[in-house]
């Protein structure tokens, strides 16, 4: 599905880094919420991970209620699933996590699923849909992982932009092909298309021309601009960024 008015996710977990590291209850992260809603953020994007290196339980109660339309990136296990039955996200982004990377460094391998595995990833799936939230699943831009995403049964995949944003600049356009190659067979099989990760306003331009993708999250880049232009100032210039591009 094309859809022109590409939705802009703000993910705020380096907010809670700040809040996280020193064990204070500031900044707020539901005025967070409001600020980014007031100046063009569709939705919001928050990642529990299993370590709690940034966003916590009580944030996510609190965002869930705060927040018009809420995305949880989770890692693929009993207890996240759990916990997104119970907070009841608009979207629910199932993605890999290790312990020691620094950020979500690539896509859910869903090809090299062993059988449990990916039986356990169909049923976290069906449960979650059953219980009203939308399944997006974080893989690399490559077909044979929308293939999977797709006999999986998900609604949305999010493209990981990483590669393409860590890109020399000889190998940029390839990379931008390849999402745009995935944006395109993922749309036609009617799922719904994301992507994100990496991406800041020198980047953006090239991937917010690709009519395919619906939905960017976006989260280092605007916390990082907002230390010298305020967090109301650099989501305006992300959503215009968007709007323009
Ligand atoms: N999308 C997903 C699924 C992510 O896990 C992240 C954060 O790692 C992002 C988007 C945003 O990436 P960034 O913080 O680099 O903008």
């Amino acid at each position: 599905m094309i859809n022109h008015h590409k939705r802009l996710g703000v993910n705020i977990d380096h907010i809670a880094t700040l809040k996280t590291n020193r064990k204070t209850d500031y900044p707020s992260l539901t005025k967070a919420v409001q600020v980014a809603e007031c100046n063009g953020a569709d939705l919001i994007t928050i990642h529990l991970r299993e370590d709690r290196r940034h966003i916590q339980d009580q944030d996510v109660i609190d965002i869930r209620a705060t927040a018009k339309v809420l995305n949880l990136e989770m890692a693929l296990t009993e207890e996240m699933v759990d916990i997104c039955i119970n907070t009841k996200p608009d979207y629910c982004c199932i993605v890999p996590e290790k312990r020691e990377e620094l950020t979500t460094e690539g896509g859910l391998d869903i090809l090299n699923m062993n059988e449990n595995q990916f039986n356990f990833l169909v049923k976290a799936i069906n449960t979650i849909h059953r219980n009203g939230s939308k399944v997006s699943l974080f893989i690399d831009p490559e077909v044979q992982q929308i293939d999977r995403c797709i006999k999986a049964g998900a609604k949305c995949v999010e493209l990981h932009t990483g590669s393409y944003a860590n890109a020399m600049s000889n190998n940029k356009n390839n990379e931008l092909k390849r999402i745009e190659n995935a944006a395109i067979y993922a749309s036609k099989f009617n799922l719904q298309v994301h992507a994100g990760h990496g991406l800041n306003l020198s980047n953006l331009s090239d991937i917010c021309k690709i009519s395919s993708i619906e939905e960017l999250n976006i989260g280092h880049a605007i916390i990082a601009d907002s230390i010298f232009k305020g967090f109301e100032q650099a989501v305006i210039d992300y959503r215009s960024a968007i709007n323009n591009g």
